[in-house]
């Protein structure tokens, strides 16, 4: 078996300068284990996120980010996982059409990976595009304290982009003293959950990147964070929206605002002034106030011939038989009438629920039933229904949907494995169920699905 090993030292993003950014760690790969593509260590490793104090962080290997893992669009890839967290993990892929063995999510697809234990995910990525990674376990914290990562498969063949930026967003919950604060209060997790105080791109505060001027640049926009919605917009100057989380739109849109929830991604493309000592504002909109998100400054060699935006070749996605498709219904709603809070200030754990039915939790022993089970190779549509006053970012491991249409808005077909239903509003997504398994199926704000709104399909 040939030793391939992909380069993953240096920072986030290969040739990038970081500008705002002496505090990405250097990732060194252990020579213990040359017959993985990467090894990926989640452990304790406190980080510097405010300037001269400490936060008590969880990373995967040593710091924060992690540089991102790059995969190639029909390659096989293997991951050495070491746990040495005081606690049992896992990690799921997002958005990958992987098979259910690698899914990662404890009891339905591996058993949890015990603290000093290692467990290897190998698997081939079908599809091209920006992809995330994050344990499937006590997720609150877990995520919370910082293990979350890009994964991002390059295309089969290069799409000649001059620089490609992983820009990872999340807020933390951390005090002035670096300290952390509560995940989660009842309260909230009944409402939009509890946002970090702390706000950070590959955690930095409003990061300054040097790119070169005329180059054509990728920005890989994730939202790895538990609770907070995002919506990116670059208002003086042109840019294209040319994926949707992970899967390439048909043609360029036009970037006006674009909203994330927590779990999705966004790819932009832009071409950078043309002359040195220019900068790009990227912002995120706030109700109608803009607020700087990150910067773009041009700097060093320019690139003079002429660059142009272009569509990304589309993935091998399988086509939906939408004359032959099962509708399936999906509410999503509360219980409204129910206290949130019990008499002893503890949250109720069931609160949010998918066609009446709040997760109910699951061990070794105890798997619940599943919301649907669906037959292998069959075309379904889902009706995703939310009767609720607050947004759900609906995610579906293991497929990709086709978003048909809302009954809020109008749009473009597009793919995506991560729906953000507003409120009140309802989705019809179609998909080929031609990967079997329990597919886990839940909202990403991690408050929503810890009190509820999560379940799983078998497709078989
Ligand atoms: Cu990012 Cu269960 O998912
Ligand atoms: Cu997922
Ligand atoms: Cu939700």
């Amino acid at each position: 078996m040939p030793i391939s090993r992909r380069a993953l030292l240096g920072g986030i993003g290969s040739g990038l300068a970081l500008a705002a950014c002496a505090r990405l760690p250097q990732m060194t790969l252990s020579n213990d284990h040359p017959h993985y593509d990467y090894v990926l260590t989640a452990e304790p490793a406190p980080i510097e996120l405010i300037p001269g104090t400490r936060t008590p962080a969880w990373c995967f290997n040593g710091g924060f980010p992690a540089a991102p893992i790059r995969a190639r669009q029909g390659r096989e890839i293997s991951i050495l996982f070491r746990n040495r967290l005081p606690e049992p993990t896992t990690i799921h892929w997002h958005g990958l059409r992987i098979p259910i063995e690698m899914d990662g999510v404890p009891f339905l697809s591996q058993p949890p990976v015990k603290p000093g234990e290692d467990f290897v995910y190998r698997f081939t990525p079908p599809d091209a595009g920006t992809f995330w990674y994050h344990p499937h376990v006590n997720s609150l914290e877990q995520l919370g304290r910082g293990l979350v990562g890009a994964i991002i498969v390059d295309e089969a063949e290069p799409v000649g982009f001059d620089q490609d930026v992983p820009l990872l967003l999340k807020n933390w919950h951390i005090q002035d003293d670096g300290g952390f604060a509560p995940f989660t209060s009842p309260r909230a997790a009944f409402r939009m959950g509890t946002a970090g105080a702390y706000e950070s791109v590959n955690g930095i505060q409003n990061p300054s990147y040097s790119v070169p001027p005329g180059a054509l640049v990728r920005l890989r926009f994730l939202n790895v964070d538990n609770t907070v919605m995002y919506k990116v917009a670059i208002p003086d100057h042109p840019a294209w929206i040319i994926a949707i989380d992970g899967s390439p739109v048909a043609k360029p849109i036009p970037l006006e605002q674009h909203e994330m929830g927590p779990g999705m991604r966004l790819d932009v493309a832009l071409v950078a002034p043309a002359a040195s000592g220019k900068t790009v504002s990227i912002k995120n909109a706030k109700g109608r106030l803009l607020f700087n998100l990150l910067e773009l400054k041009t700097a060093g060699e320019p690139i003079t011939s002429p660059r142009q935006v272009a569509a990304l070749p589309a993935n091998p996605l399988p086509k939906p038989d939408l004359a032959q498709a099962e509708v399936m219904n999906f509410v999503f709603e509360w219980e409204g009438a129910v206290t949130p809070v019990g008499a002893d200030g503890k949250p109720n754990h069931r609160f949010w629920t998918i066609n009446r039915r709040a997760w109910e939790g699951m061990s070794a022993t105890n798997i619940p039933q599943p919301l649907a089970t669906l037959e292998l190779g069959k075309t379904y549509i889902f009706r995703l229904k939310n009767v609720t006053p607050h947004s759900h970012p609906i995610h579906l491991h293991g497929f990709i949907w086709t978003v048909l249409g809302s009954n809020q808005k109008t749009f473009e077909t597009f793919h995506t494995d991560t729906v953000l239903l507003q409120k009140n509003e309802q989705v019809e997504v179609a998909f080929v169920a031609d990967n079997p398994g329990r597919w886990m199926y839940h909202c990403h704000v991690i408050e929503h699905m810890k009190t509820g709104l999560m379940g799983y399909i078998t497709v078989k």
